[in-house]
């Protein structure tokens, strides 16, 4: 399928329920709630090509759970009752999936090989399995630590060891694999990361009644982020029972649709104001973008509120630091922004974009430069010069942030975007192209 996106009327209206729920905290809220004792109720679950993986998962591990709609329900029935599947789990595209559930599987002690699409066998797992190895879990990579990876059950009665650990990069991935597996070790897990990597997890366990802290320390004129893991014993977990704010991920190409087209005036409401993922939003108001918060509240342990942006004038702007952490999944979109601004817009400390669904500095850069974009690619970032956009055809990689964003970009080009292979917008955000469509865009899909 290919999406054809061209310049025609503002974006004007509100949207609020029809945003996806977030991605992050759907993952989280299924497979926690398969941890739990008792039934969870998950409204605004995300369903989408990257959550689907992880409820078919649950299901091989015994659990059972229905969804009516965007309401999950999950039967929980504790840690210990996690059975063997039978069968390798396909994790589709989706690392998160993946590097979640490897750490739910050693914290349950359970035997289970996790798989998934080629573009998610190219990704790093070595990242998790050097320290769950370090915690005692028993697991066999692919050369290259890669998926496939089976992780092995432990002999009757043997816990893990609690882990204490310097993350070599900030990830929250990690991160949550990491706390997941502290769940079925003995003892105190204390992980130090470079950066504020989003920190669902955290909430969502401390709401299941789990003790986590979360701080940060100096060290050598640098922050770092601490977060102290202790099971409780006997462990017993809340149910979980929520309504999941909609994604600023997803939220983030329509904010910047919004600013990029003139005369547009857009309402975004109920959506993840998490401060570890707000990071897109004050890159953009540093380069000027008309952007404004109300009701904010707090839902189900995150931040949550309203957004009004209204079309705006961008300057270029530099990016690097813990804002990178904060706004890791909006990159492509942000080089949109940039791409049209005044002046210059500088990247650095971003080398991960490089393992994200696909090279994202390098794809970024191939691409935009088909639309006629000045774009100067670095080992850990890109610089671009900003100006105006052409027309053109261009190739999603697989990768649907890329393809959303090239899509946006189309919107505000001298001539028609075609984005070839765009089926992949479905994975996080099935309805894209139309809402996009409802607030007066023009975008239409073809093939
Ligand atoms: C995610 C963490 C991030 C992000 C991904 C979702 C999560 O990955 O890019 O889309 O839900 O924990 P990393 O932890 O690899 O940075």
């Amino acid at each position: 399928m290919n999406l054809i996106s061209k310049s025609a009327n503002p974006l004007i209206g509100s949207v609020s329920a029809e945003l996806p729920g977030d991605k992050s905290i759907s993952h989280r809220a299924a497979l926690f709630a398969a941890f739990a004792d008792g039934t969870s109720r998950i409204e605004h679950f995300q369903v989408s090509g990257v959550t689907r993986p992880m409820l078919q998962a649950l299901t091989s591990f015994g659990i059972q759970w229905s969804l009516d709609g965007e309401t999950l329900t999950v039967e929980g029935r504790g840690i210990s009752a996690w059975k063997n599947p039978t069968f390798p789990i396909d994790c589709g595209n989706s690392a998160t999936t993946l590097r979640l559930l490897a750490g739910a599987i050693a914290g349950a002690g359970v035997t289970a090989t996790l798989d998934g699409s080629y573009g998610l066998r190219r990704r790093p797992m070595d990242r998790i399995v050097e320290p769950l190895r370090k915690m005692g879990a028993v697991i066999k990579t692919t050369p290259g630590g890669i998926a496939p990876l089976t992780i092995q059950e432990r002999s009757e009665g043997q816990k893990l060891k609690p882990l204490t650990y310097d993350l070599p990069v900030a990830s929250a991935q990690v991160k949550s694999c990491l706390l997941l597996a502290a769940l079925g070790a003995e003892g105190t897990t204390l992980l130090n990361e470079p950066g504020p990597s989003r920190d669902h997890t955290e909430r969502m366990l401390s709401s299941m009644g789990v003790t986590v802290n979360s701080y940060e320390v100096e060290a050598h004129n640098t922050l770092r982020y601490m977060v102290e893991l202790t099971p409780p014993n006997p462990l017993k977990l809340l149910p979980l029972n929520m309504s999941l704010p909609a994604d600023p991920s997803a939220a983030a190409f329509l904010i910047v649709a919004a600013l990029i087209i003139p005369g547009s005036s857009l309402t975004l409401k109920g959506v993840c104001l998490n401060p570890t993922r707000t990071g897109l939003l004050d890159g953009l108001q540093a380069m000027g973008a008309d952007i404004s918060f109300s009701n904010q509240h707090e839902a189900g342990g995150e931040l949550v509120g309203d957004l009004q942006v209204n079309a705006s004038e961008l300057q270029g702007t530099e990016v690097s630091g813990p804002l990178v952490v904060r706004m890791i999944d909006e990159f492509p979109i942000f080089a949109i922004a940039a791409a049209v601004s005044n002046g210059t817009t500088t990247v650095h400390d971003a080398k991960e974009l490089r393992l994200k669904e696909s090279d994202r500095i390098a794809m970024l850069a191939t691409e935009l430069r088909l639309l006629g974009v000045e774009i100067e690619e670095h080992s850990d970032g890109f610089t671009i010069h900003g100006g105006k956009l052409q027309g053109g055809t261009v190739e999603s990689h697989g990768d649907h942030r890329l393809a959303m964003s090239l899509a946006v970009a189309g919107l505000a080009a001298e001539s028609p975007v075609t984005v070839r292979n765009a089926e992949c917008t479905a994975e996080s955000f099935p309805a894209f192209a139309e809402i996009l469509q409802k607030l007066g865009a023009s975008i239409s899909t073809e093939g």
